[in-house]
């Protein structure tokens, strides 16, 4: 199955422009929700952005970088009207939140895409407290400056923090290196075909530096941000020496999976994927394109760097928390926090609140992931979106998915509409799981949220180029 009928992450041409024609997607009804407590108008428009004495030409919500954080409440129903000023189509999904499926904001399974100069309102309730982000689902559009994060609380949250930062991750290309598009081009221009035998081929890692969790990104960025700041010229998060804050991180890079560590400090991870978690206390934890996680920390007294480390790349992300006078450390300190043991956040045990009640499977899939990187070609079951048979269930039903990774590269897998129970750890909950090479992972959901659901790796190169499928019920 070669490249040329892949569906690809949005089921139109990849950045719009409206080259394929295709019929319209009969989206699935709209539930009445009542009156929105939220109301929003999101521009995405061509833009500048100033990355610390870096301009950048790109694509921004509202000209801003991260684009403005959205926050609810659990229960709430948000309006957001999308205003589309791009040359090109886009769309906006609602990453991890459990909303009805019309407004899920994929092109092609859920909605025809907002052309350019249109507009579209997504009206949904968020049912789950936590930490949550929301991106374009048409081509690699999130690889430019459209991301931002969505914090849904919990009122019944004890708090016991005195500060909240809200820390997004990424990688940067746009606008200073090569366009996301054209590193997706020359993706494509090799042609290759997805091989479906366990895949030793090591060729392609492009130089990359090692890491302990094998090969887990192709590119290699200019820049690496946290809240759109390079390293030398970084955010700072002032609070005063004694206090807690609780720091909610997330990872919207493209190809980047990031080791995360606050200098001086140790973490208390509380949350991932927004679900709380048995507390557990980490130097250091790996964030994969697509996952949360929220930390609390006990802060010191003095300056300490917020590093995100790039892994097996080799450049980073810095943010600077001050809670005292000092010298801010260096553009590439390297806090040996990073070093000591770093936590995967599947290795996490669920908090009771958390789980879903016990059943056992009423259907299990088995999904392979394959692929390669040269020629560069990934996907799922053998084949790649667009040539991929759709998983079905019915409402009601618990479906295991147990993945197997049959190739080098550790791939985020996400799922739409659900948030999965990892029988593995205890039920540990998560909508987005890194997948080791070669590793099998089983993931079980409660098919409550009919609709057609896009599950595809979040490495959005991956994605784009055809290790995507649905799960539809
Ligand atoms: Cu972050 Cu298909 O999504
Ligand atoms: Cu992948």
């Amino acid at each position: 199955m070669g490249l040329a009928g892949a569906g690809l992450l949005a089921a139109c041409s990849s950045t719009g422009g409206g080259a394929a024609t295709r019929a319209p997607v009969s989206a699935a009804p709209t539930p009445s929700l009542g009156k929105p407590s939220v109301e929003a108008t999101l521009r995405v428009g061509v833009d500048q952005v100033d990355l610390g004495g870096v301009t950048a030409s790109t694509w921004l919500y509202d000209g801003v970088l991260p684009g403005k954080e959205l926050r609810a409440k659990s229960g709430d129903v948000l309006a957001i009207r999308v205003e589309n000023a791009l040359p090109v189509d886009t769309s906006v999904h609602w990453h991890g939140i459990r909303l009805h499926n019309a407004a899920d904001g994929v092109p092609g399974l859920t909605q025809d895409p907002i052309a350019a100069g249109d507009s579209f309102s997504y009206t949904f309730r968020a049912p789950d407290p936590g930490t949550y982000f929301f991106h374009p689902h048409s081509g690699v559009q999130i690889d430019r400056g459209l991301y931002a994060p969505l914090i849904i609380e919990d009122p019944a949250e004890p708090g016991g923090y005195d500060a909240e930062w809200v820390l997004v991750l990424d990688d940067w290309t746009d606008g200073v290196g090569k366009s996301p598009d054209d590193i997706l081009a020359e993706f494509k221009a090799q042609n290759g075909t997805v091989s479906t035998g366990m895949n030793h081929d090591m060729g392609g890692m492009g130089g990359m530096g090692s890491s302990p969790l094998g090969d887990v990104g192709d590119i290699r960025y200019p820049y690496y941000l946290i809240n759109g700041r390079i390293p030398k010229s970084p955010r700072t998060l002032t609070a005063k020496p004694g206090q807690k804050a609780r720091i909610r991180i997330i990872n919207a890079a493209a190809d980047t999976l990031f080791r995360v560590a606050l200098g001086g400090h140790v973490m208390t991870v509380t949350h991932t994927d927004g679900f709380p978690v048995q507390q557990a206390e980490t130097r250091a934890l790996y964030l994969a394109q697509g996952e949360r996680v929220d930390v609390l920390v006990t802060l010191g007294d003095g300056v300490f760097p917020l590093v995100a480390s790039a892994e097996g790349k080799g450049g980073q992300g810095l943010a600077l928390v001050r809670t005292g006078s000092g010298a801010a450390p260096s553009a590439t300190v390297r806090p040996a926090e990073l070093d000591a043991d770093p936590l995967l956040l599947t290795a996490l045990m669920p908090a009771d609140a958390a789980r879903l009640p016990d059943q056992q499977p009423d259907q299990v899939e088995q999904v392979t992931l394959n692929g390669q990187m040269q020629p560069y070609a990934w996907g799922m079951n053998g084949t790649v979106f667009g040539a991929d048979t759709p998983i079905r269930t019915t409402n009601g039903a618990r479906v295991r998915l147990q993945m197997t990774n049959m190739t080098m590269m550790a791939h985020p897998m996400h799922i739409h509409g659900h948030t999965w129970s990892l029988p593995q750890n205890g039920g540990l909950r998560k909508d987005t799981v890194l997948v080791l090479p070669m590793q099998t992972v089983t993931a079980d959901l409660q098919a409550d949220n009919p609709g057609k659901w896009a599950y595809h790796c979040h490495n959005i190169y991956h994605a784009e180029i055809g290790m995507m499928t649905s799960l539809q019920y």
